[in-house]
This record gives structure tokens, C-alpha cells and sequence, in this order.
């Protein structure tokens, strides 16, 4: 279920060193299988990587069970937190994890900018990935040592103007408080799945357990990319595609779904308006 960008780079590395890469599946509904995970992770795991909240389905992934399994085992965890960090409180001591990753452009940020968190256990052991100028402590012809964490991950000329804008947007948030952006996403999503139910042909994509700000379907006969477009005329922008989760939508034996994310800005009057246009998009094609 996991973003490309928290899939391709475990892959890249477990061919390189050897390493087995072992998948938790999902059931039909979108929800992890924690009974599977149990014995997916033994003594040789190294690190157990999920999203918090996946970008497809919208399924809200119970970290509190997933963190303690794996913690109970002394496994590293790294969060993915791309779509949750804007409207949750997240942390590596409060979601008791070892690793948290996000991205600007999720949270109002600009683009090429993101966040590593680090537990305090697991600071000696972050080396430079990228090498450059800027993580350098001593530099000789026959050797070089290197600043300490954080420093001695971001090398070469930094993305002064992303920093400063991602801090502008983590300012704005807190401003408008992730705890009102939270109940706000809740209460638009309950709405439109609502909605969506009384729209002919759909089809839902999942039923997790728990879901917040992001549905995808498809509706009976149209590609998704149609539907994109056609809403487009009227205003409303949704993606179309596989979402970087290419895996996921085959284990689903789909090639594409439509996707609907909400944010704080978006209200109710603008789902009913998508509902309208996806019965006007039914009507034109029938
Ligand atoms: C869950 C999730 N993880 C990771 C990413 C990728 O972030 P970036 O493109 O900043 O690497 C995204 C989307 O952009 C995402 O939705």
C-alpha cells in the first residue's frame, strides 16, 4: 500500500546488499494484516517501514498495534507521514517510532523540500547518503570526516527558500491548529463517502477500518482520466492515475482510480457540486 517513495528505495537496497524484502499484505477492504505482520518480523528484521496514512486509500494505519510489534522485537520504525503530518500531532516519541519522514509540498510548503526525524538512539548512525560541501568537518587528500547529524546529511548548496517556506506553512498550521484540520477532513470525508454511496456505478476503493481526507473510485465504464478531465471543466480537480502506488492498484487488479483529497479549505457545498458533475459525467456518457 506504501508510495513509491517509501517502497523503491527499500527494493534499491535489498537488491544491493542482499537483503529480504518482506511485504505485509492488505485485505480487499485496504487494511493491513497485523496477524501476518506478526510473522513477517523475527530477529533478522532491521527496520519495518509504513505510511501512516495511505495516499490511495485513505486508510489510517493502526500504528499504535504496529509500533508496539515491532518495538517489542527491538525493530527500528520509520514513519511515513507525508499525508498525515498536516493534520496530525506527530513525533518519533509520540507516535514511538525511530524515524519520521514529510514533505512540504503536502502541508501548504513548496515542492523539493521535506522533514527526517531522527530518535535520539539512532543519531550516531545517520552517515552521509549524498557528498558534497556543507557536511564537511576536515577534508585532506587521504581522508575526510564529516559534521554530525543533521548536518552531515545535506550536501551541497542547501534549498534555503523551500526551508523558509516549509517553516512559513508549519507556522500557518499551527495557527489554524491540526486539531480542527483533523475534525474538518473527518467531517467532509463521512459526508462525501455518504454522498458518493448515491452515485450510480461507482465503486469505492476500500473500506479500511479507519479512513481521513482521501477516497478513491472509479465509476462503471469511464476511465478515471475521463473523469478528471470532465470534472476539470467544472472546476473540480482530482487525480487520475495510479498515485505512485503501482503495486497496490495491482494487487486490487485495477490500472487507475480516480482520487478525491480534501483539505481544509474544501466545504460541503463543494462535494455536493462534484456529486452534480459526476451524475452530469454519467448522463453524457450513457
Ligand atoms: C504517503 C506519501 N509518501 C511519500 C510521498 C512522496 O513525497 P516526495 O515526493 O516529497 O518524496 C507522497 C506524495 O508525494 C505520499 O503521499
Amino acid at each position: 500500500m506504501e508510495h513509491h517513495a517509501n517502497f523503491i528505495p527499500w527494493q534499491m537496497l535489498a537488491k544491493k546488499y542482499q537483503i529480504e524484502l518482506r511485504i505485509v499484505p492488505m485485505n480487499k477492504d485496504g487494511d493491513l494484516d497485523l496477524t501476518e505482520l506478526k510473522s513477517l518480523i523475527d530477529h533478522k528484521t532491521q527496520l519495518l517501514a509504513v505510511s501512516h496514512i495511505s495516499n490511495t486509500i485513505g486508510t489510517i494505519h493502526p500504528l499504535d498495534e504496529i509500533t508496539g510489534l515491532a518495538k517489542n522485537k527491538k525493530i527500528p520504525i520509520l514513519i511515513d507521514a507525508a499525508q498525515s503530518a498536516c493534520h496530525f500531532e506527530i513525533g518519533v516519541d509520540s507516535l514511538n517510532c525511530d524515524f519520521i519522514t514529510f514533505s512540504g509540498h503536502k502541508m501548504f510548503g513548496p515542492f523539493g523540500v521535506g522533514i527526517l526525524q531522527v530518535s535520539e538512539k539512532y543519531l550516531g548512525d545517520m552517515t552521509p547518503f549524498n557528498l558534497g560541501g556543507g557536511i564537511i568537518k576536515d577534508v585532506q587528500i587521504g581522508k575526510t570526516s564529516f559534521l554530525n547529524f543533521p548536518h552531515n546529511l545535506d550536501a551541497g548548496t542547501p534549498n534555503v527558500s523551500g526551508v523558509i517556506g516549509l517553516s512559513a506553512a508549519l507556522k500557518l498550521i499551527s495557527k489554524i491548529g491540526k486539531s480542527d484540520m483533523e475534525s474538518h477532513l473527518n467531517n467532509l470525508t463521512l459526508f462525501a463517502l455518504d454522498q458518493l454511496s448515491q452515485v450510480p456505478g461507482i465503486e469505492i476503493i476500500g473500506n479500511p477500518k479507519k479512513r481521513i481526507g482521501i477516497i478513491s473510485f472509479n465509476l462503471k465504464n469511464i476511465h478515471p482520466h475521463d473523469i478528471a478531465s470532465f470534472l476539470n471543466k467544472d472546476g473540480i480537480a482530482l487525480r487520475a492515475g495510479m498515485h505512485c502506488t503501482q503495486p497496490l492498484l495491482r494487487s486490487l487488479g485495477l490500472h487507475a482510480t480516480a482520487r478525491i483529497s480534501f483539505s481544509i479549505y474544501n466545504t460541503e457545498k463543494e462535494i455536493n457540486k462534484l456529486i452534480l458533475s459526476l451524475k452530469d459525467l454519467i448522463k453524457f456518457w450513457s
